[in-house]
């Protein structure tokens, strides 16, 4: 079985570049390939001009990378575990002081510096994590999922961090699980599934490429496949209604003015005696672009709810 097959995709200088993608996609192999830590069994790989197979130490000196486990000692101070860091990299001493000051503010770890990163809250660990990948103060960084783990309010907080070190010059290549946070960071972004990858471009682009409204219809059961096919022979001719996606838990019908196609939505399944447990209406985002290319839902769980109409669950007409 291959991780990563056959993919291909080119990262600008001073974008922040997402790699989106459920479990198992293949992100973690990707940046490990990336950062030099794994062999690629085909392909070529190239990094500001410099050609992976020929000088990875040439890379290595350019990059930062935060791993997806965070990597930092328990047994050492947040401060300690930096200069560790700098002390590999051979930054002077003053300079790298200088630096861990600096970073240690920009990363809310001021008042923590002096205890054992052991102490640390897992928001901390992966502030202290994200510290130790900058303190080179590289020109690409890799960071491979962020925020899983984070808290909401810590989870703003590190984007917000990773913007502004952005906005500060640096080219990021991140990768993550969550739909907000690529459409929030990424100016372009590549969906990643199975080791494939199935679409890419801007968030904008992508969600505009469904050109349409959503309407999910939620069917009891997660659908089976006979309600399925009778929900499709009806809304098929529905005016407006361009397309119609499976996802696991029922069906998507891509449709020109989603809203005021509902009633006739709801009237039509009903005559067909296919029952929805819910239905909602939404503008296009990441997640249906996810499910119109696999077929699957990426997992829900995001940092604000997403803005849809949902309507009540519809019960089984008494007969
Ligand atoms: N060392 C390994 N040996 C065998 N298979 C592996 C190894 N590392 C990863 N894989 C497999 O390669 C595929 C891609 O894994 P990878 O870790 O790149 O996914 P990922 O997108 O980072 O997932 P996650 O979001 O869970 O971190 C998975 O099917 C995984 O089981
Ligand atoms: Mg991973």
């Amino acid at each position: 079985m291959r991780a990563v097959d056959g993919i291909s995709f080119h990262v600008e200088r001073g974008e922040v570049f997402g790699f989106l993608g459920p479990n198992g996609a293949g992100k973690s192999t990707t940046i490990k390939v990336l950062t030099t830590l794994l062999q690629k069994t085909a392909g070529s790989v190239t990094v500001d001009g410099i050609n992976l197979e020929k000088d990875p130490s040439a890379i290595r000196k350019i990059i930062g990378y935060g791993s997806q486990e965070v990597s930092v000692d328990d047994d050492l101070t947040g401060r300690e575990n930096l200069r560790l860091q700098c002390m590999f990299h051979h930054l002077h001493k003053a300079d790298a002081e200088k630096r861990i000051n600096e970073i240690l503010k920009a990363t809310g770890l001021e008042e923590a510096a002096d205890r054992r990163a052991g102490t640390y809250s897992g928001g901390m660990r992966k502030r202290l994590d994200l510290a130790t990948a900058i303190i080179t103060r590289p020109k690409l960084l890799f960071l491979d999922e962020p925020t899983t783990g984070l808290d909401p309010q810590n989870r703003v907080a590190m984007w917000e961090y990773i913007k502004d070190l952005n906005k500060a010059g640096t080219t990021i290549f991140l990768t993550t699980q969550y739909m907000e946070e690529a459409d929030r960071l990424a100016h372009r972004l590549c969906i990643i599934d199975n080791g494939k990858i199935v679409a890419g471009g801007t968030p904008a682009a992508l969600k505009a490429e469904i050109g349409a409204d959503v309407v999910q219809l939620a069917l009891p059961d997660n659908g089976a496949a006979a309600d399925r096919a009778r929900a499709r022979q009806v809304l098929g001719p529905v005016a407006g209604v361009q397309e119609i996606k499976d996802y696991d838990g029922g069906l998507m019908v891509f449709a020109k003015n989603g809203p005021s196609l509902v009633p006739e939505i709801v009237r039509k399944l009903d005559d067909v005696d296919v029952h929805i447990t819910q239905i909602s209406v939404s503008a296009p985002s990441l997640d249906d672009v996810f499910v119109k290319h696999t077929g699957r839902k990426m997992r829900v769980e995001e940092v604000t709810p997403p803005r849809r109409m949902v309507f009540g669950g519809r019960r089984r007409r008494p007969m």
